[in-house]
């Protein structure tokens, strides 16, 4: 009785600081942005992949932090490394390979035409200072 108490007091104690390291708990300009993107008239495999990414980069932050995010193909690759190896992310390789193509091709599509309307990705420093403001 006595180690199940304590168990749960052990989990309720560190459930909070888990919370924060994942989600950062900073906001970002971008995540106030729109939370979806209209697929409608891209090629059906990049349709399942934009389930995957919805499904995926939403666990920690909002969807809408990389669909207002612009970056070039080599960043999205290192990102989406970058947030695959975060404790937790819950994303395999295939998953991981499936959303970056998805990324790159939206990217092209519509980032690229329209870059002032999305916001450049902030530096690690960047994100520092905002969470160190949001305190
Ligand atoms: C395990 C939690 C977690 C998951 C899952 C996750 N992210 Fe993140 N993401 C973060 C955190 C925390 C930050 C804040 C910066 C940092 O600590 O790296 C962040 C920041 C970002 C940024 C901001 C970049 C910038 O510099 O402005 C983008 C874009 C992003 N994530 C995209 C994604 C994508 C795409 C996926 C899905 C492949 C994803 N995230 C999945 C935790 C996560």
């Amino acid at each position: 009785m006595q180690t199940i108490i304590r168990t749960i007091a052990i989990a309720l104690l560190a459930s909070p600081i888990a919370l924060v390291a994942q989600s950062g708990n900073v906001n970002l300009p971008q995540d106030k942005g729109p939370k979806q993107i209209d697929v409608s008239s891209y090629p059906a495999p990049m349709q399942k992949a934009y389930k995957t990414f919805e499904t995926k980069c939403s666990k920690c932050h909002t969807i809408a932090r990389p669909i207002n995010t612009t970056m070039t193909k080599d960043e999205w690759e290192r990102y989406v490394k970058r947030m695959m190896h975060k404790p937790n992310s819950g994303i395999s390789n295939s998953q991981g390979k499936e959303i970056f193509d998805f990324l790159a091709y939206d990217q092209a599509t519509r980032k690229d035409k329209n870059p002032s309307k999305f916001y450049k990705s902030l530096s690690d420093e960047e994100i520092e200072k905002l969470r160190a403001q949001q305190q």
